[in-house]
């Protein structure tokens, strides 16, 4: 899909109160989409939808908790209502968890999967229906991580969540493709947002102290959102089924591809340093 100009598009995002979200609904504002956006957190919703109209764009806002359906339904429903089409979908709406398989309680499991990979889910049962009957050129891009690609030990449940969107994106990119509705994984790295402050740790690494030096990592590190978002559009240009974003995400996605047992020993060797 074309996305140098996107007048006369609309977008949807997922999660866009915050990070990544936020800046790809901006993105796609920039470029002349209206744009739809929901979040649990009404009050970082308003901010992004303040900045949006502030460039001239429509932009419709609504209060949604992504794993329930109902809520998602509903969302559409409104979005195709006001906005009358979608162009492009953003499934971004995610949240972090920390701890090996035994120490992260089986609900707290559930919660992770249910955001991250059914609401995922969620948002392409109540829009792709009728994106596909609309027979524009569209697209779906799915947020999902490196840990979607390249799994390390103490994050089970997030990987588990990131794996399944990548499984499910590529499985529906050759589903859709006859429609022209692409559809991409993203898979960044490391990413300067909320997201590592808000994480739920459990198990031996969930010290304040060890917390504290990942928000520091993750600060230092210093990749933005905006340039996830940058990033999201290019992929989005080229019909890319998996887009790692940043450097490390990048090497990641080689290195696994070349070598699937370099993960393995690194991830051995992270537990036995932990031990
Ligand atoms: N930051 C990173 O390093 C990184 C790396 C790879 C992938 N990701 C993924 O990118 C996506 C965006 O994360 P971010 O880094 O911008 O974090 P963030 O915390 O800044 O933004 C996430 C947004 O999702 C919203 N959200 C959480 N649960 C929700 C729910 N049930 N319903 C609706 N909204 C909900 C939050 O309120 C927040 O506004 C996530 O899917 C995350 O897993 C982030």
């Amino acid at each position: 899909m074309n996305v140098k100009s996107l007048c006369g598009k609309v977008g949807v995002v997922t999660g866009a109160a915050s990070g990544i979200g936020r800046a790809t609904a901006i993105e796609m504002a920039s470029r002349g989409a209206d744009i739809a956006i929901c979040d649990l957190d009404r009050a970082g919703l308003q901010e992004t939808a303040a900045t949006i109209e502030a460039m001239g764009r429509h932009v419709y806002t609504h209060d949604v908790d992504v794993s329930e359906y109902d809520f998602v339904q509903s969302f559409a429903d409104a979005v195709f209502g006001t906005l009358g089409r979608v162009d492009i979908l953003v499934n971004n709406a995610g949240i972090g968890v920390g701890g090996a398989l035994l120490d992260v309680p089986l609900e707290e499991f559930r919660h992770v999967v249910e955001i991250n990979l059914m609401g995922v889910v969620h948002g392409c049962y109540a829009f792709l229906p009728r994106m596909r009957d609309a027979g524009n050129p569209a697209h779906v891009v799915n947020i999902a991580s490196m840990a979607g690609f390249w799994a390390m030990p103490g994050m089970t449940s997030y990987h588990a969540s990131k794996f399944g969107v990548v499984g499910l994106s590529s499985s529906l990119a050759d589903e859709l493709a006859r429609y022209q509705i692409g559809v991409t994984a993203i898979c960044p790295g490391i990413i300067n947002t909320a997201i590592v402050r808000s994480s739920r740790m459990f198990g031996p690494n969930a010290s304040k102290e060890n917390i504290k030096r990942g928000v520091e990592a993750f600060e230092r590190r210093g990749y933005t959102p905006e340039r996830v978002a940058r990033n999201i559009m290019k992929a989005v240009q080229r019909n890319r089924v998996i887009a790692p974003v940043s450097p490390e995400a990048w090497i990641g996605y080689y290195v696994q591809r070349i070598a699937p047992w370099i993960p393995r020993l690194l991830g051995r060797k992270v537990t036995k340093r932990a031990q």
